[in-house]
């Protein structure tokens, strides 16, 4: 009998953790793999180019859920999921990050008595406002396997009461993704698409609500730009949240005064691979990008109070330095006149973390 694996993905930083796993997985003929994605991302932009820069295989089963509020998405995610899980009946539901769905999908599994596992668990900021914190801490506290990228990560668990033997340090699929897919990058258009240079520009993102969702943050956040384009080209592809916020907030002309603005539709991974590697700096209030610009050894400035990956900031190349227009164009300053640390990898970011973590899993199926 073979041991049926349901793979879930719902939103844009899901797809690059699944890749690698899935990939992984195929080399294991005892396992029947089916990917679900619920949907929660849905435009081309946010999920379908990634399935083709991944090279991800179709999925079995699209729930098209979309979006909408918190509670909306996951019990509606939930509604979904139980009817394809009492369908499908797999040995083992695996899902990764903190997005809606991740939890909404293992509240469903471990209630239908199905073996369960998280990827990147145990990660904390502490701060219980952002929605991935509420999804983190309760995706752990029901899963059978926590798969963790850092080694604060175990600690975490641990004093949330998770035994010991159901953790497994495996490091990062994530940095697998951004290793194997490097080389490709180079083929990208994209410099010659935004007439870069490499090293000329500055990379940004922002979509956290806390940063997006008050017009009060979004400005302090563009007044801080309007000085750092001044000085060096910034390019900012737009998550779809933020576009909303930058109309209702009436901020669109506002970033017509900044000619060295670069305002872009979403990237692909590829595209957006490429730009990282060879940004002078890189301003984000992403999770990931945190960890793949310290694999990268690229200054990496965290426009957030906080972060659930201290290994970036104790190991890698990132700053934590929270909203301050002031700050933030200090802290740009002092990378463009290159002063800023140099950091290391993080102890199995080697690009075998999804080998290790099949392993984890091939063994545990054994007895
Ligand atoms: C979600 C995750 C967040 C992750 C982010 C990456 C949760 C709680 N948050 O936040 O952890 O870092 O994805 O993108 O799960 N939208 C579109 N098209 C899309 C996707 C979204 O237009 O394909 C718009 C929707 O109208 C929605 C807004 O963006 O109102 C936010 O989407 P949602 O999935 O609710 O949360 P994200 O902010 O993307």
């Amino acid at each position: 009998m073979k041991i049926k694996i349901m793979n879930i993905v719902g939103a844009r930083p899901n797809f690059m953790k699944i890749a690698p796993i899935i990939s992984e997985m195929n080399k294991h003929a005892e396992f029947e793999l089916k990917l679900l994605h619920t949907g929660q991302h849905s435009d081309d932009e946010m999920s379908r180019f990634f399935f083709e820069d991944l090279r991800i295989p179709e999925p079995d089963i699209y729930l098209g859920i979309g979006s909408g509020n918190h509670g909306e998405q996951t019990g509606k995610i939930m509604i979904e999921f139980e009817k394809v899980l009492i369908a499908e009946k797999p040995d083992l539901v695996l899902v990764v990050g903190d997005v809606n769905s991740t939890i909404a999908c293992g509240l469903v599994a471990v209630k239908l008595g199905v073996k369960f596992a998280h990827v990147e668990a145990g990660l904390r900021s502490f701060d219980r406002t952002m929605p991935e914190e509420i999804n983190r801490l309760l995706t752990d506290q029901i899963s059978d396997f926590l798969f963790i990228t850092e080694k604060s990560a175990e600690d975490n668990l641990l004093k949330e009461g998770i035994s010991r033997d159901k953790i497994h340090f495996v490091g990062n699929v994530m940095i697998d993704s951004l290793l194997g897919n490097l080389d490709r990058a180079q083929n990208s258009k994209i410099f010659t698409d935004l007439d870069l240079q490499p090293r000329e520009f500055a990379l940004l993102t922002l979509h956290r609500p806390s940063n997006v969702d008050t017009r009060e943050n979004f400005l302090e956040i563009l007044t801080a730009l309007q000085e750092i384009q001044k000085e060096i080209i910034v390019v900012f592809p737009v998550h779809p949240r933020s576009k909303k916020r930058l109309s209702e907030f009436g901020l669109n002309k506002k970033l017509k005064d900044m000619p060295n603005f670069l305002v872009q539709e979403p990237l692909g991974y590829l595209d957006f691979l490429k730009l990282m590697s060879e940004a002078k700096l890189v301003l984000t209030d992403s999770g990931g990008i945190q960890e793949e610009t310290t694999v990268l050894g690229i200054p990496c400035l965290t426009l957030r109070e906080n972060t659930e990956r201290p290994v970036t900031v104790l190991q890698g190349t990132n700053e934590v330095i929270g909203v301050n227009a002031k700050r933030l164009v200090t802290e740009s300053r002092k990378i463009l006149n290159g002063t800023f640390k140099k950091g290391k990898r993080p102890d199995l970011w080697d690009g075998n973390a999804a080998k290790r973590l099949v392993d984890v899993l091939v063994e545990s199926f054994k007895t």
